[in-house]
């Protein structure tokens, strides 16, 4: 297995020098490495906070033997490169979004859905059942050689444009909406009536800025620490979608880990999602108060008029036998549910 040994510095358009060494990692042998971490969000953002602790126990726990290097902003590349780079090995862990996994295996599309949440609680839930989500996170081990750990919530994601404010899908009629790379989103952008830009995250600012699209979907948090408002200042409160951010390791790596280690992992694990959502919840009221002093707008709609526009996706998209029994697993854990 390749590994990543040195980072020998990034160059522009995160082209990365690696240098490489061939080792081999024996099942349940391994009792020290340094984890690196693909992430494309802030130093501000829950998830580097959360994922950051995670390291600080597990180096704690483990007197040094093991520990988690995060590289934030991109630095390692976009989503579908810290994907690819976590599959050969060279990248240990990454957080991805959930259309990203969708691009390799369809089934995930169940948990991409807008109607496959009710909200965080209920996101949080679902992903603690093994007998919902097991095989689906194990599902890229042969074929990608990655393994899914558990997610992290994206909260809820709302409409925010660089012209004004998006009441119903007529107000996005021949507009640029910028959306996560994959099919499922490109079909919810033309549902909410505009026309789709695939894109990947860390371009977006420039992407708003200098209009090549005119509008995006994402949480106040992602709005407000990337910056987003200072160049698209019309937020609308869609609430169209609780998105869901995957961490995902090279299997080898995982398998590698001495049965200790790999509980005292688990475990770091364990509190950083239950960090993660603490934090996500405060800083969720905070990030919106700031754009807003910031200069924007917010603008309060009817979220049903969304929800009805994106209802069809769901007949449309579910299509396997797998993707309907995730679903369905996750809906009937709804509270809405008889
Ligand atoms: C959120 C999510 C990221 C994702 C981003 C996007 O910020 O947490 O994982 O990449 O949305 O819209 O691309």
């Amino acid at each position: 297995m390749r590994r990543l040994t040195r980072l020998a510095g990034a160059a522009a358009g995160s082209a990365l020098l690696l240098t490489a060494c061939s080792g081999t990692l024996e099942p349940g042998q391994n009792d020290g490495d340094v984890l690196h971490l693909a992430l494309n969000q802030t130093e501000s953002h829950p998830s580097y906070i959360a994922l950051d602790h995670w390291g600080d126990y597990l180096e704690e726990q483990t007197d040094g033997r093991w520990s988690i290097e995060i590289y934030p902003n991109e630095t390692l590349g976009a989503q579908a490169e810290a994907l690819q780079l976590v599959s050969d090995g060279s990248v240990e862990m990454a957080i991805v979004s959930g259309p990203q996994l969708e691009n390799l295996n369809k089934d995930f599309i169940a948990l991409n859905l807008p109607t496959t949440f009710d909200d965080i609680d209920h996101q949080m839930l679902v992903l603690g059942k093994e007998e919902v989500v097991g095989e689906l996170f194990n599902s890229l081990r042969e074929t990608n050689n990655i393994v899914v750990l558990g997610g992290f919530t994206q909260g809820n994601r709302s409409v925010y444009t660089t012209f004004g404010p998006v009441e119903s899908p007529d107000d996005l009629h021949g507009k640029k909406l910028r959306v996560q790379e994959s099919e499922l989103n490109l079909a919810m952008a033309e549902a909410l009536g505009a026309s789709a830009t695939p894109m990947a995250y860390g371009e977006l600012y420039s992407g708003l800025q200098s209009g090549v699209v005119d509008a995006a979907e994402n949480n106040e948090i992602s709005y407000a620490t990337q910056r987003h408002y200072e160049v698209a200042p019309y937020w609308s409160q869609t609430n169209h979608l609780v998105g869901l951010d995957y961490l995902i390791i090279n299997s080898t790596m995982l398998d590698s880990m001495t049965p200790e280690d790999r509980a005292i992992f688990d475990k770091g694990w364990e509190l950083a999602r239950a960090e993660h959502v603490e934090l996500w919840v405060a800083d969720t009221e905070t990030a919106l108060q700031q754009a807003v002093e910031d200069g924007a707008t917010v603008t309060i709609v009817d979220e049903t008029i969304f929800d009805e526009a994106l209802e069809p996706l769901v007949d449309r998209f579910l299509t396997t036998e797998t993707q309907l029994k995730v679903y369905e697993g996750a809906r009937a854990l709804s509270e809405k549910e008889e």
